[in-house]
């Protein structure tokens, strides 16, 4: 036996080796084919005695059965988010605020890539990847950890004898522009969904609930940070950090270098700028980070992000092309939108043919007409935008767009409201469009996230008359669509799962996928927090909307108007009829474990809570409130005029969050 397992043990570290060799160094020690007789002997060896399968094993990367959904991790340490700095003067306020704030000139600085994929965070212990995690919130993420362990790149285990005991850590999953294309092409192939670019390829990989699927995708990962890690784990520089990862089998960036000042961060940007096409993946930035851990500890957080760091984004990039037609859309808040239909042009990895003209004023403003030659910019993910008319080009019959008067979907007026810009079709529940568009925010995935009821499907079902309403969502006739085109019976029980699962919400995002005109995100959470029952919303008046953070006359307004509206009343009845849910405040105690080992410090004046009021929540979840901020300390709850304890937070590194946050972790 003992020489089974030796043989074992022998096996298993000899593939990692050649993994690593392999993945990582691209140098391979050994040929395919002996590289495959060593595995076969490993699968050998393991399926005779199964007892003595591990999970660092080589052959359990894929081997997991398809999931039914996706766990949540807190992650021990919040995962935090970088602040950005657009254009030279904002790095040089950055780089200003840091001298002054540790006084002193000669601070060295890591100059990285700024990788444009999604971040992980994997935990080992005793060397062995235990799990991943998404990024999520930053506060609590999705167990990845099923797909993460097809990827080749990451070892199962750490390359040492002598690991740390807990070591998490933090980096960047990204698909590589070249294996993105050819993915594009077997889906296309193969009538499957094609991705936006390499970063939502990425994304939909590592969100598989098969890790078959993801084990076939080509994902690249690279390290840029520790998370929660044990006593034994320390160093000076954020560099020493990186190399020690490195030692570890795990890849870190070949671009990383040591500059000086703000002249050499510079001089970085320019050269990463002028190499971004040919690097082999896409990149929206440079990232500085004060390199001695010491000073960054002295600088330390300001809400969610490192006072040590800056992200310098690169210019949103731009290109030529043509207007060949000027159109309206209608939105789900019936605003009339003008919109440029160009001849494509490729612009940021993806095919551009429309772009938003925002409205009139703004039209007219830039003088775009139809046959223009024009200037496209996309940033990230947002919407395509027109910058000016190359006016030189303008050919004698461009045409002037003249706004329409009725609504092109429902013929309704279209009105102008004082003072605004936007011109709104004046149908509201006449109009098909604003009915569509409310469809298609209601199911969106910060919304109630149903998949599989994509744009096309929804008109379709609209066409049909089966969803007339947000309320129809639960009540279709499944066996009907399983008939039409587009569904298979597969499709059809994913929806089905979709819908079911998407029960079970939280009373914000509830709210956000009503759609309510001006109530976002953020005013949807606050409202949440604040009225905390949906009979209390109904019964609100302007002033009690009044008194929620941020809410000023505009939305306490058309909070109003919504809620009083007999036909949304009606609605939202109907949809809570069908089983739709979310966790009270009783509940939410009545969880009691979700703070377990958290202690939490209250400064300022709460807005939704009394300080009993919150102290008994934090403790009927498991929390302890403490009055002093220490090392020890898990968060800072921070509400208006805060005292000196949220500095001495910052000091400390401790994060600091809003009451909503604590909602949020307490909801989620
Ligand atoms: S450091 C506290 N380094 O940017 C510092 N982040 O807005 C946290 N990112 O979600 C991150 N490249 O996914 C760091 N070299 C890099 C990075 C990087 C990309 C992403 C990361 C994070 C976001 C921060």
């Amino acid at each position: 036996m003992q020489d089974i397992k030796d043989r074992l043990k022998n096996l298993k570290k000899t593939i990692q080796e050649h993994d690593h060799a392999y993945y990582l160094l691209d140098d391979p020690l050994i040929s395919d084919h002996e590289y495959d007789s060593l595995f076969q002997e490993l699968k050998k060896i393991e399926s005779e005695n199964p007892h003595l399968i591990t999970p660092d094993s080589p052959t359990q990367r894929v081997g997991g059965r398809p999931l039914d959904e996706f766990k949540q991790i807190t992650h021990k340490k919040p995962m935090l988010s970088l602040g950005n700095a657009f254009g030279n003067d904002e790095l040089n306020a950055f780089y200003k605020r840091v001298t002054e704030t540790l006084d002193i000139t000669d601070i060295e600085f890591s100059a990285e890539l700024k990788f444009d994929g999604l971040a992980i965070s994997l935990f080992y212990e005793e060397g062995v990847l235990k799990y991943a995690a998404t990024r999520g919130d930053g506060l609590v993420g999705e167990d990845v950890t099923h797909n993460i362990k097809t990827m080749k790149v990451i070892p199962l285990r750490l390359r040492s004898d002598n690991p740390p005991k807990i070591l998490e850590l933090r980096g960047e999953v990204l698909m590589n522009k070249e294996d993105f294309l050819e993915l594009n092409e077997q889906q296309k192939k193969q009538d499957l969904k094609v991705f936006a670019n390499p970063r939502n390829a990425a994304a939909g990989s590592l969100r598989q609930l098969d890790p078959a699927v993801t084990a076939k995708r080509k994902l690249q990962f690279f390290a840029y940070g520790l998370g929660e890690v044990d006593t034994s784990v320390h160093f000076d520089y954020h560099s020493q950090m990186i190399d020690f990862i490195e030692s570890l089998g795990v890849p870190v960036s070949k671009y990383s270098e040591i500059v000086q000042n703000n002249i050499e961060m510079e001089a970085y940007f320019q050269k990463i700028l002028g190499q971004r096409n040919a690097l082999p993946f896409d990149i929206d930035g440079i990232v500085f980070k004060v390199n001695s851990i010491k000073s960054q500890n002295n600088l330390g957080f300001v809400s969610k992000a490192p006072r040590w760091a800056i992200a310098y984004k690169f210019p949103a990039e731009e290109a030529e092309t043509i207007v060949n037609d000027i159109t309206v859309q209608v939105g789900r808040t019936g605003a009339i939108t003008p919109v440029a239909r160009l001849k494509p042009v490729f612009v940021s990895g993806v095919t551009v043919t429309n772009a938003t003209l925002h409205n009139e004023d703004e039209m007219n403003r830039k003088d775009i007409r139809i046959g223009d030659s024009v200037i496209v910019r996309r940033a990230g993910d947002v919407v395509p935008e027109v910058v000016r008319v190359i006016l030189e080009k303008r050919p004698n019959h461009a045409i002037k767009f003249t706004m329409p008067k009725q609504c092109p979907i429902c013929g309704s007026d279209i009105e102008r409201i004082d003072g605004e810009a936007a011109q709104r079709c004046t149908g509201q529940y006449k109009c098909n469009a604003q009915i569509k568009q409310g469809i298609s925010h209601f199911i969106s995935r910060k919304a109630m996230n149903i998949d599989g009821l994509g744009e096309k499907i929804v008109d379709q079902l609209f066409e049909q008359g089966m969803l007339k309403n947000i309320a129809d969502i639960y009540k279709l006739d499944f066996a009907v669509i399983e008939n039409m085109d587009r569904f298979g019976k597969k499709s059809v029980e994913n929806l089905k799962e979709s819908i079911e699962i998407s029960k079970k919400t939280t009373l914000g995002k509830f709210i956000y996928a009503l759609g309510i005109r001006n109530v976002g995100e953020a005013t949807s959470k606050e409202l949440a927090a604040y009225f905390r029952s949906l009979d209390n919303l109904f019964n609100a008046t302007v002033e009690d909307y009044l008194m929620v953070n941020d809410i000023g006359p505009v939305v306490a307004e058309s909070l109003v108007k919504y809620f009083h509206n007999a036909n949304n009343q009606q609605i939202i009845n109907s949809i809570i009829a069908s089983g739709i849910s979310w966790p009270t405040l009783k509940e939410i105690n009545a969880i009691n474990s979700k703070l377990n080992n958290q202690t939490f410090v209250v400064t300022g004046t709460l807005n939704s809570f009394s300080r009993d009021e919150i102290k008994d929540l934090i403790e009927a979840n498991g929390g302890k409130v403490s009055g002093s901020v220490s090392k020890k300390t898990s968060y800072v709850i921070v509400g208006d005029n805060p005292g000196s304890k949220a500095d001495k937070a910052s000091e400390l590194g401790v994060p600091i969050i809003t009451e909503i946050n604590l909602m949020e972790m307490l909801n989620d």
